[in-house]
């Protein structure tokens, strides 16, 4: 052999010894961190369904929780922002949640909702998927006087009122998606799952 060739050799043992390392030292951060997960961090990891506590939520706050690597929100709503929804149906798209695709048939009413007060959706705009911004305010100056809440996405501007109803005139096409969920209790909403099984 030659001395290129022996460098070549050479080089290429290192290659090897030095993949070798990272690989027992990824293992070796692996391996404690899934050891230190708890019981419902792995469940979720693995992508079970997740729970809300809404217990301690604000009226008016948004809370947020993921599933299944997805922004899932959850919205506990005033009377006001409650008796906004009727007052906007002839500005909406889809104001009957007609689409069946967006929402479980028992979200298929007025509120979007198994209990009109909290409002749960997947935080995703059905244009081209940017997260939208939770905008509860009424009548700001960027959003007009006759906005009354709800979500404004900063991509290319589409709007959705507090039951995720898509305005009319923007790129979105349809209402935001309602996962599947359920109460366990009146303050705790599973959410990824519903009477019916897992989503
Ligand atoms: S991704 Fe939301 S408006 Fe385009």
């Amino acid at each position: 052999m030659n001395e290129q060739g022996t460098d070549k050799g050479r080089r290429r043992i290192l290659i090897a010894a030095t993949s070798a390392v990272g690989a027992v030292g990824v293992g070796f951060v692996a391996v404690p961190f899934i050891a230190s997960m708890n019981p419902s961090a792995r469940a979720r990891a693995a992508g079970a369904p997740v729970e809300a506590n809404v217990s301690k939520l604000e009226p008016g706050a948004l809370l947020r929780v993921k599933f299944r690597g997805q922004p899932i929100w959850v919205v506990h709503r005033t009377d006001e922002m409650l008796e906004s929804l009727p007052t906007l149906e002839p500005k909406l798209v889809d104001p009957g949640s007609e689409v069946a695709t967006q929402q479980p048939e028992y979200c298929q009413n007025p509120e979007r909702a198994i209990n009109p007060r909290y409002f749960v959706a997947i935080g995703i705009c059905t244009h081209l998927g940017c997260s939208p911004t939770y905008r509860p305010e009424v009548a700001p100056d960027d959003l007009g006087p006759d906005w009354k809440g709800g979500w404004f996405c900063p991509c290319h501007g589409s709007k959705f009122d507090l039951a995720g109803r898509v305005y009319k005139g923007v790129p979105a096409p349809t209402n935001l998606v309602i996962p599947k969920h359920t109460y366990l209790n009146e303050s705790t909403i599973l959410i990824g799952e519903d009477e019916e099984g897992a989503a």
